[in-house]
């Protein structure tokens, strides 16, 4: 680990490191190792220039072709490991650059039960924290105990739930303005059994590949759902269900899900994604609004 908490690596192809499999080089990559040791963070941030994002799973980003004007941060903790047993539940701590399949995986090993609605998300734990990840009746703060997050202005903390302004996909750190990184959750499970467990989340699994293109390249979806109603119905309603710009789709078994079917590319998610919201706002009157992050 070198003598500051961080790595710069430079000129990231997000192609290969988004689940959509778009986008150009970032300016570079900011790995942190060690987010008690970030003095040096806004002096790196300067000298490299850009905009700061955070890359976790990179499963919820649609990014733009060419060079992009942004630098990276990512997190290399990728722990998952059991904690204190706390009145009859048991803590389950993970770095932030953890996938959110190996937390599941690891909980039911352990037997432990309330993460399962959230099998099938492919992204990283950092990630799902920082927009609140859910499925299935499941949002990821309704198990958060806490979180180490590292705020641009705010420094290192530890923060419970009230700690964080969040709701429906959404999740902002309290006092804190810029970006902020989520270092490490630590989240309040259930005891169980593995077999109750496993079963659950096999049961998940199956409803959402019965609905969802589970396996194809896309990003989830794309939209947010508007109060009380599913985008994906408003977008197979105004006959959006497989069309097509260029290499870019919407899916034929759910519509709020966009596919690279090989050579997409950005400008043809971005185009498919405005023919969308055209659609839906011409069928039903209602602006549908993105839940993707569109970088940059
Ligand atoms: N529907 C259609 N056509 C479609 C898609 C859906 O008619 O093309 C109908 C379904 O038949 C169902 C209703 O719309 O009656 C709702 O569909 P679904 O159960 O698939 O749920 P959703 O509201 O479309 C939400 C989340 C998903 C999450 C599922 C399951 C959002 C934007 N989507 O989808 O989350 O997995 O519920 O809990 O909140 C994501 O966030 O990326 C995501 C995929």
């Amino acid at each position: 680990m070198s003598a500051q908490g961080f790595s710069i690596l430079p000129g990231p192809l997000l192609a290969r490191r988004t689940s959509m499999g778009l986008g150009g080089h970032a300016l570079a990559e900011i790995r942190v190792e060690d987010p008690a040791r970030l003095d040096n963070l806004p002096e790196a941030l300067q000298r490299i220039g850009g905009r700061p994002e955070i890359l976790g799973g990179g499963s919820n980003i649609i990014a733009a072709d060419g060079s992009l004007p942004l630098c990276l941060l990512s997190l290399a903790d990728e722990t998952v490991l059991p904690g204190r047993e706390i009145h009859g539940r048991v803590e389950l701590r993970a770095g932030g650059g953890a996938r959110l399949p190996v937390l599941l995986a690891v909980a039911a090993r352990l037997g432990l039960s309330g993460l399962e609605g959230l099998s099938g998300i492919p992204g990283s734990v950092g990630g799902a924290v920082a927009m609140n990840a859910g499925s299935y009746g499941v949002e990821i703060f309704s198990r958060l105990a806490r979180a180490q997050v590292f705020g641009q202005s705010a420094g290192l903390l530890e923060r419970g739930p009230e700690g964080f302004a969040y709701g429906y996909r959404h999740c902002a750190l309290r006092g804190n303005t810029g970006f902020f990184l989520i270092a490490s959750a630590t989240f309040l499970l259930t005891p169980s059994n593995p077999k109750t467990v496993r079963a659950a989340i096999r049961e998940t699994l199956k409803k959402k590949r019965a609905t969802q293109p589970v396996a194809a390249r896309s990003a989830g979806c794309v939209f947010k759902n508007p109060a009380g109603t599913s985008a994906g119905k408003l977008l197979d309603e105004a006959g959006m269900k497989g069309r097509a710009v260029g290499g870019m789709r919407f899916s034929t078994l759910h519509a709020n899900f966009m596919l690279n079917t090989g050579l997409g590319t950005g400008a043809q998610a971005l185009e498919l994604l405005e023919m969308g919201r055209e659609a839906v706002f011409r069928r039903h009157g209602l602006r549908l609004e993105t839940e993707v992050r569109l970088w940059p």
